[in-house]
């Protein structure tokens, strides 16, 4: 099974668990598409449910294809909360932000009920930390935010995209931190969080539901 083929499993996988009447949380990323894709083909068969989006980008994708999505302000709880991760590690704690949207994904995530997460079977570690975690920083608190991340030896490297500092929805930077190993997830969070100027970091700890893993095996179910 390819990598893409395992990503539309998953996303196969959890469309079945969206029912009619739900409010569904959209995640952000490739895999995320691949559900919000296999939602679209539901919704058009009759499925109705109301969506908020973790990002413009899944926000205009869904909207594309006939899916109802609203505002936080409209649909403040969720029933569930679907998305991808960088990393799966040890009690379901998650590396998220590789596509940029870990601030709104983390928002959305705290709305729903249940979390349920998506991936392939190369996300799964046994140590978080390979995966460079995303921390989305105010624009002007960057270069403090960057030496502070420095002296706490997590290798920060602001994301750039075509030539330019990469922006968030929000319109704040991101510092990818090549930390190596993250042995204490939730020190390693209290840290990052505790420097001002830091919006969010891409550590979702304790918030996962169950995650959805699928490899040659076929589709594999985690819990915390
Ligand atoms: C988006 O900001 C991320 O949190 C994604 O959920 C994560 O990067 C996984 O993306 P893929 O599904 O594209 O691997």
């Amino acid at each position: 099974m390819t990598q893409d083929e395992a990503k539309l499993a998953v996303a196969w996988r959890a469309v079945e668990l969206v029912d009619e009447g739900m409010a569904v949380g959209l995640g952000t990323g490739t895999t995320a598409t691949m559900f919000i894709r296999a939602l679209g083909e539901r919704v058009k068969a009759g499925l109705r449910i109301r969506c908020v989006a973790s990002s413009d980008a899944s926000h205009q994708l869904a909207a594309s294809l006939g899916i109802p999505v609203v505002s936080l302000a409209e649909l403040p709880e969720l029933d569930v909360y679907i998305d991808g991760a960088d990393e799966v590690g040890p009690r379901l704690a998650l590396i998220k932000g590789g596509g940029g949207a870990l601030l709104r994904e983390k928002i959305v995530a705290s709305a729903a009920r249940k979390f349920v997460v998506v991936a392939d079977s190369t996300k799964v570690v046994e140590t978080l930390g390979r995966y460079p975690l995303p921390v989305e920083v105010i624009q002007m608190a960057l270069p403090i935010v960057q030496r502070k991340l420095a002296n706490l030896g997590l290798n920060p490297a602001v994301r750039r995209r075509d030539g330019a500092a990469y922006l968030t929805d929000e319109g704040n930077f991101i510092l990818d931190c090549a930390c190596e190993q993250i042995p204490d997830p939730e020190k390693i969070a209290a840290e990052i969080r505790g420097i001002a100027g830091v919006v969010e970091h891409g550590l979702f700890l304790n918030m996962a539901s169950v995650a959805l893993i699928a490899g040659d095996g076929g589709v594999q179910e985690l819990y915390p």
